[in-house]
């Protein structure tokens, strides 16, 4: 077969998200946020669920338990489980999704620790893999001010950043009962995202 290139159109499904290989792919998605009723969560299991036949795996930053980051403390424990814990798992991932909390305008403290504590093993924590960034919050604001952080950071820390996507009035737009996103608007957004995160190698 002759590779011509990839395509980001017309997925063909079982080579959704990596044409490396041809089973479904892991997927894994987390909300960068520590909040057991985190909506930054249900937004990314909620698109990870518009990528064709993605495996996806959930990563909850509760359980990643860590103590607060200081130079002091790595030169005294090193790098803990719980970072490289992480830090494999989107080793061995085929494509992310974080959906970003924010907190007075920035990252959610529990993201920023386990963030800073991985970036200790490797600055590219995401490892080039293929990324969509979402941001969601009640307001109209829709998280837009961390999201434009992490997009403007993603060139230092090995993001293959595919698409970033927020999502304002989270509440406005989103079925509880179902777990979707209503709205039309929105959802074409985190479709074309995660659309954004499918490869074809075409013939
Ligand atoms: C300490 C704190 C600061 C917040 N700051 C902001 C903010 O700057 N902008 C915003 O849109 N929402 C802010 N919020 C509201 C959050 O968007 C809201 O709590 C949201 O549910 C957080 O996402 P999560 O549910 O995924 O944890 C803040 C909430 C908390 C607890």
């Amino acid at each position: 077969m002759e590779r011509r290139g990839l395509r980001l159109d017309q997925i063909q499904p079982s080579k959704a998200i990596s044409n490396r290989r041809e089973k479904p792919h892991e997927n894994p998605k987390f909300g960068a946020s520590n909040s057991r009723t985190s909506i930054n969560k249900a937004l990314a299991r909620f698109t990870a669920t518009l990528v064709p036949r993605a495996e996806i795996e959930v990563l909850d930053l509760g359980d990643y338990d860590l103590s607060i980051f200081s130079e002091d403390l790595e030169k005294e424990i090193g790098q803990p489980a719980a970072a490289k814990a992480f830090f494999k798992k989107i080793g061995a991932a085929d494509a992310v999704i974080v959906s970003f909390a924010e907190h007075n305008g920035s990252y959610s403290a529990a993201y920023k620790n386990l963030f800073d504590w991985a970036s200790r093993i490797n600055q590219k924590v995401f490892q080039d893999k293929p990324t969509v960034f979402l941001a969601t919050s009640p307001g109209p604001g829709g998280a837009g001010s961390v999201l434009a952080s992490a997009k403007g950071s993603a060139r230092f820390f090995g993001v293959d950043l595919k698409a970033a996507v927020s999502v304002a009035n989270f509440y406005d737009v989103f079925d509880a009962e179902t777990g979707r996103i209503t709205e039309a608007s929105a959802l074409a957004d985190l479709t074309a995202a995660a659309k954004a995160l499918t490869v074809r190698e075409v013939a």
